[in-house]
């Protein structure tokens, strides 16, 4: 919300633009964090799937209401297809482990990629948290895997036109309602991203939603980021000056 004041747009930030509501974390690192204790790859991602838990419940208890997890993009199946298969196999590990306690907390599970391309078992497994914790209104806890921003934007882009092709809205819309196209339809934007493993990039991952985010790049691999390494992001945020485009009147 703005308003203008001697040529100077006043922001009057909202609580909820104050507050951390959404973070989404780039979890990286998991196969260098094995590496360097002598395992294989796929051990950092096991450890990787258990942080998953400590960091929800975390966040939860940080006032978090979205927590965003990048667990597989559409470029990484260029990797090996043990690691990929190997991968393909946490959420059956994962929900199997964790699914009945996610329930208990209120938390909801939610999806965000091509699922449909996904191993049957893997959807199957994916698609029954969504369904089990629909009704539920704690932490939102969603996991991209298959996920690729570029082609969220397209699918979501071919199903607009869809819709003006039948006539059901017109070709002047609003950012918001281009939004309404995309995997994240009712969610809020991204107001803190973090990368883990000291990598400084955004690896195709919520282009549209990190539009305003602040930024957190930790050189901790994700196996290594705990509690207080998040809690030290969240109160990074609360020290930014979020303006939105906008200038700050004092
Ligand atoms: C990036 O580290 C990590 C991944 C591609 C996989 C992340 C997956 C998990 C943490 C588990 C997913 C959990 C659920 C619930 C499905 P990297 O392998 O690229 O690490 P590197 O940069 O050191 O090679």
């Amino acid at each position: 919300m703005s308003a203008f004041r001697n040529n100077a747009i006043i922001l009057h930030m909202s609580e909820n633009e104050k507050k951390c509501r959404h973070v989404a974390i780039i979890m990286d690192g998991n196969g260098r964090w094995a590496k360097a204790q002598g395992k294989p790859r796929t051990a950092g991602h096991l450890v990787g799937a258990d942080n998953v838990r400590t960091i929800a419940i975390a966040a939860s208890e940080l006032g978090i209401e979205y927590l965003t997890l990048y667990a597989f993009s559409t470029e990484n199946w260029k990797r090996s297809q043990d690691e990929v298969n190997y991968i393909m196999k946490l959420p059956s590990y994962f929900f199997g482990k964790y699914m009945k306690e996610f329930i208990d907390r209120g938390y909801r599970m939610r999806m965000l990629g091509e699922l449909d391309r996904l191993p049957a078992e893997t959807k199957r497994v994916l698609d029954d948290a969504v369904e089990q914790s629909k009704t539920n209104t704690g932490l939102n806890l969603s996991i991209a895997i298959n996920y690729g921003s570029q082609r969220e934007i397209v699918l979501a882009a071919e199903r607009y036109a869809k819709d003006v092709q039948d006539g059901k809205i017109g070709l002047d819309i609003t950012n918001e309602q281009f939004a309404s196209y995309l995997m994240t339809s009712d969610m809020p934007d991204v107001d803190l991203l973090i990368r883990t493993s000291g990598e400084l990039r955004i690896s195709n991952y919520l282009l549209w939603q990190i539009a305003y985010a602040e930024l957190e790049f930790v050189p901790e691999a994700w196996p290594d980021f705990t509690p207080d390494v998040l809690k030290r992001c969240v109160e990074q945020f609360g020290k930014r000056d979020r303006r939105y485009g906008g200038i700050k009147y004092e």
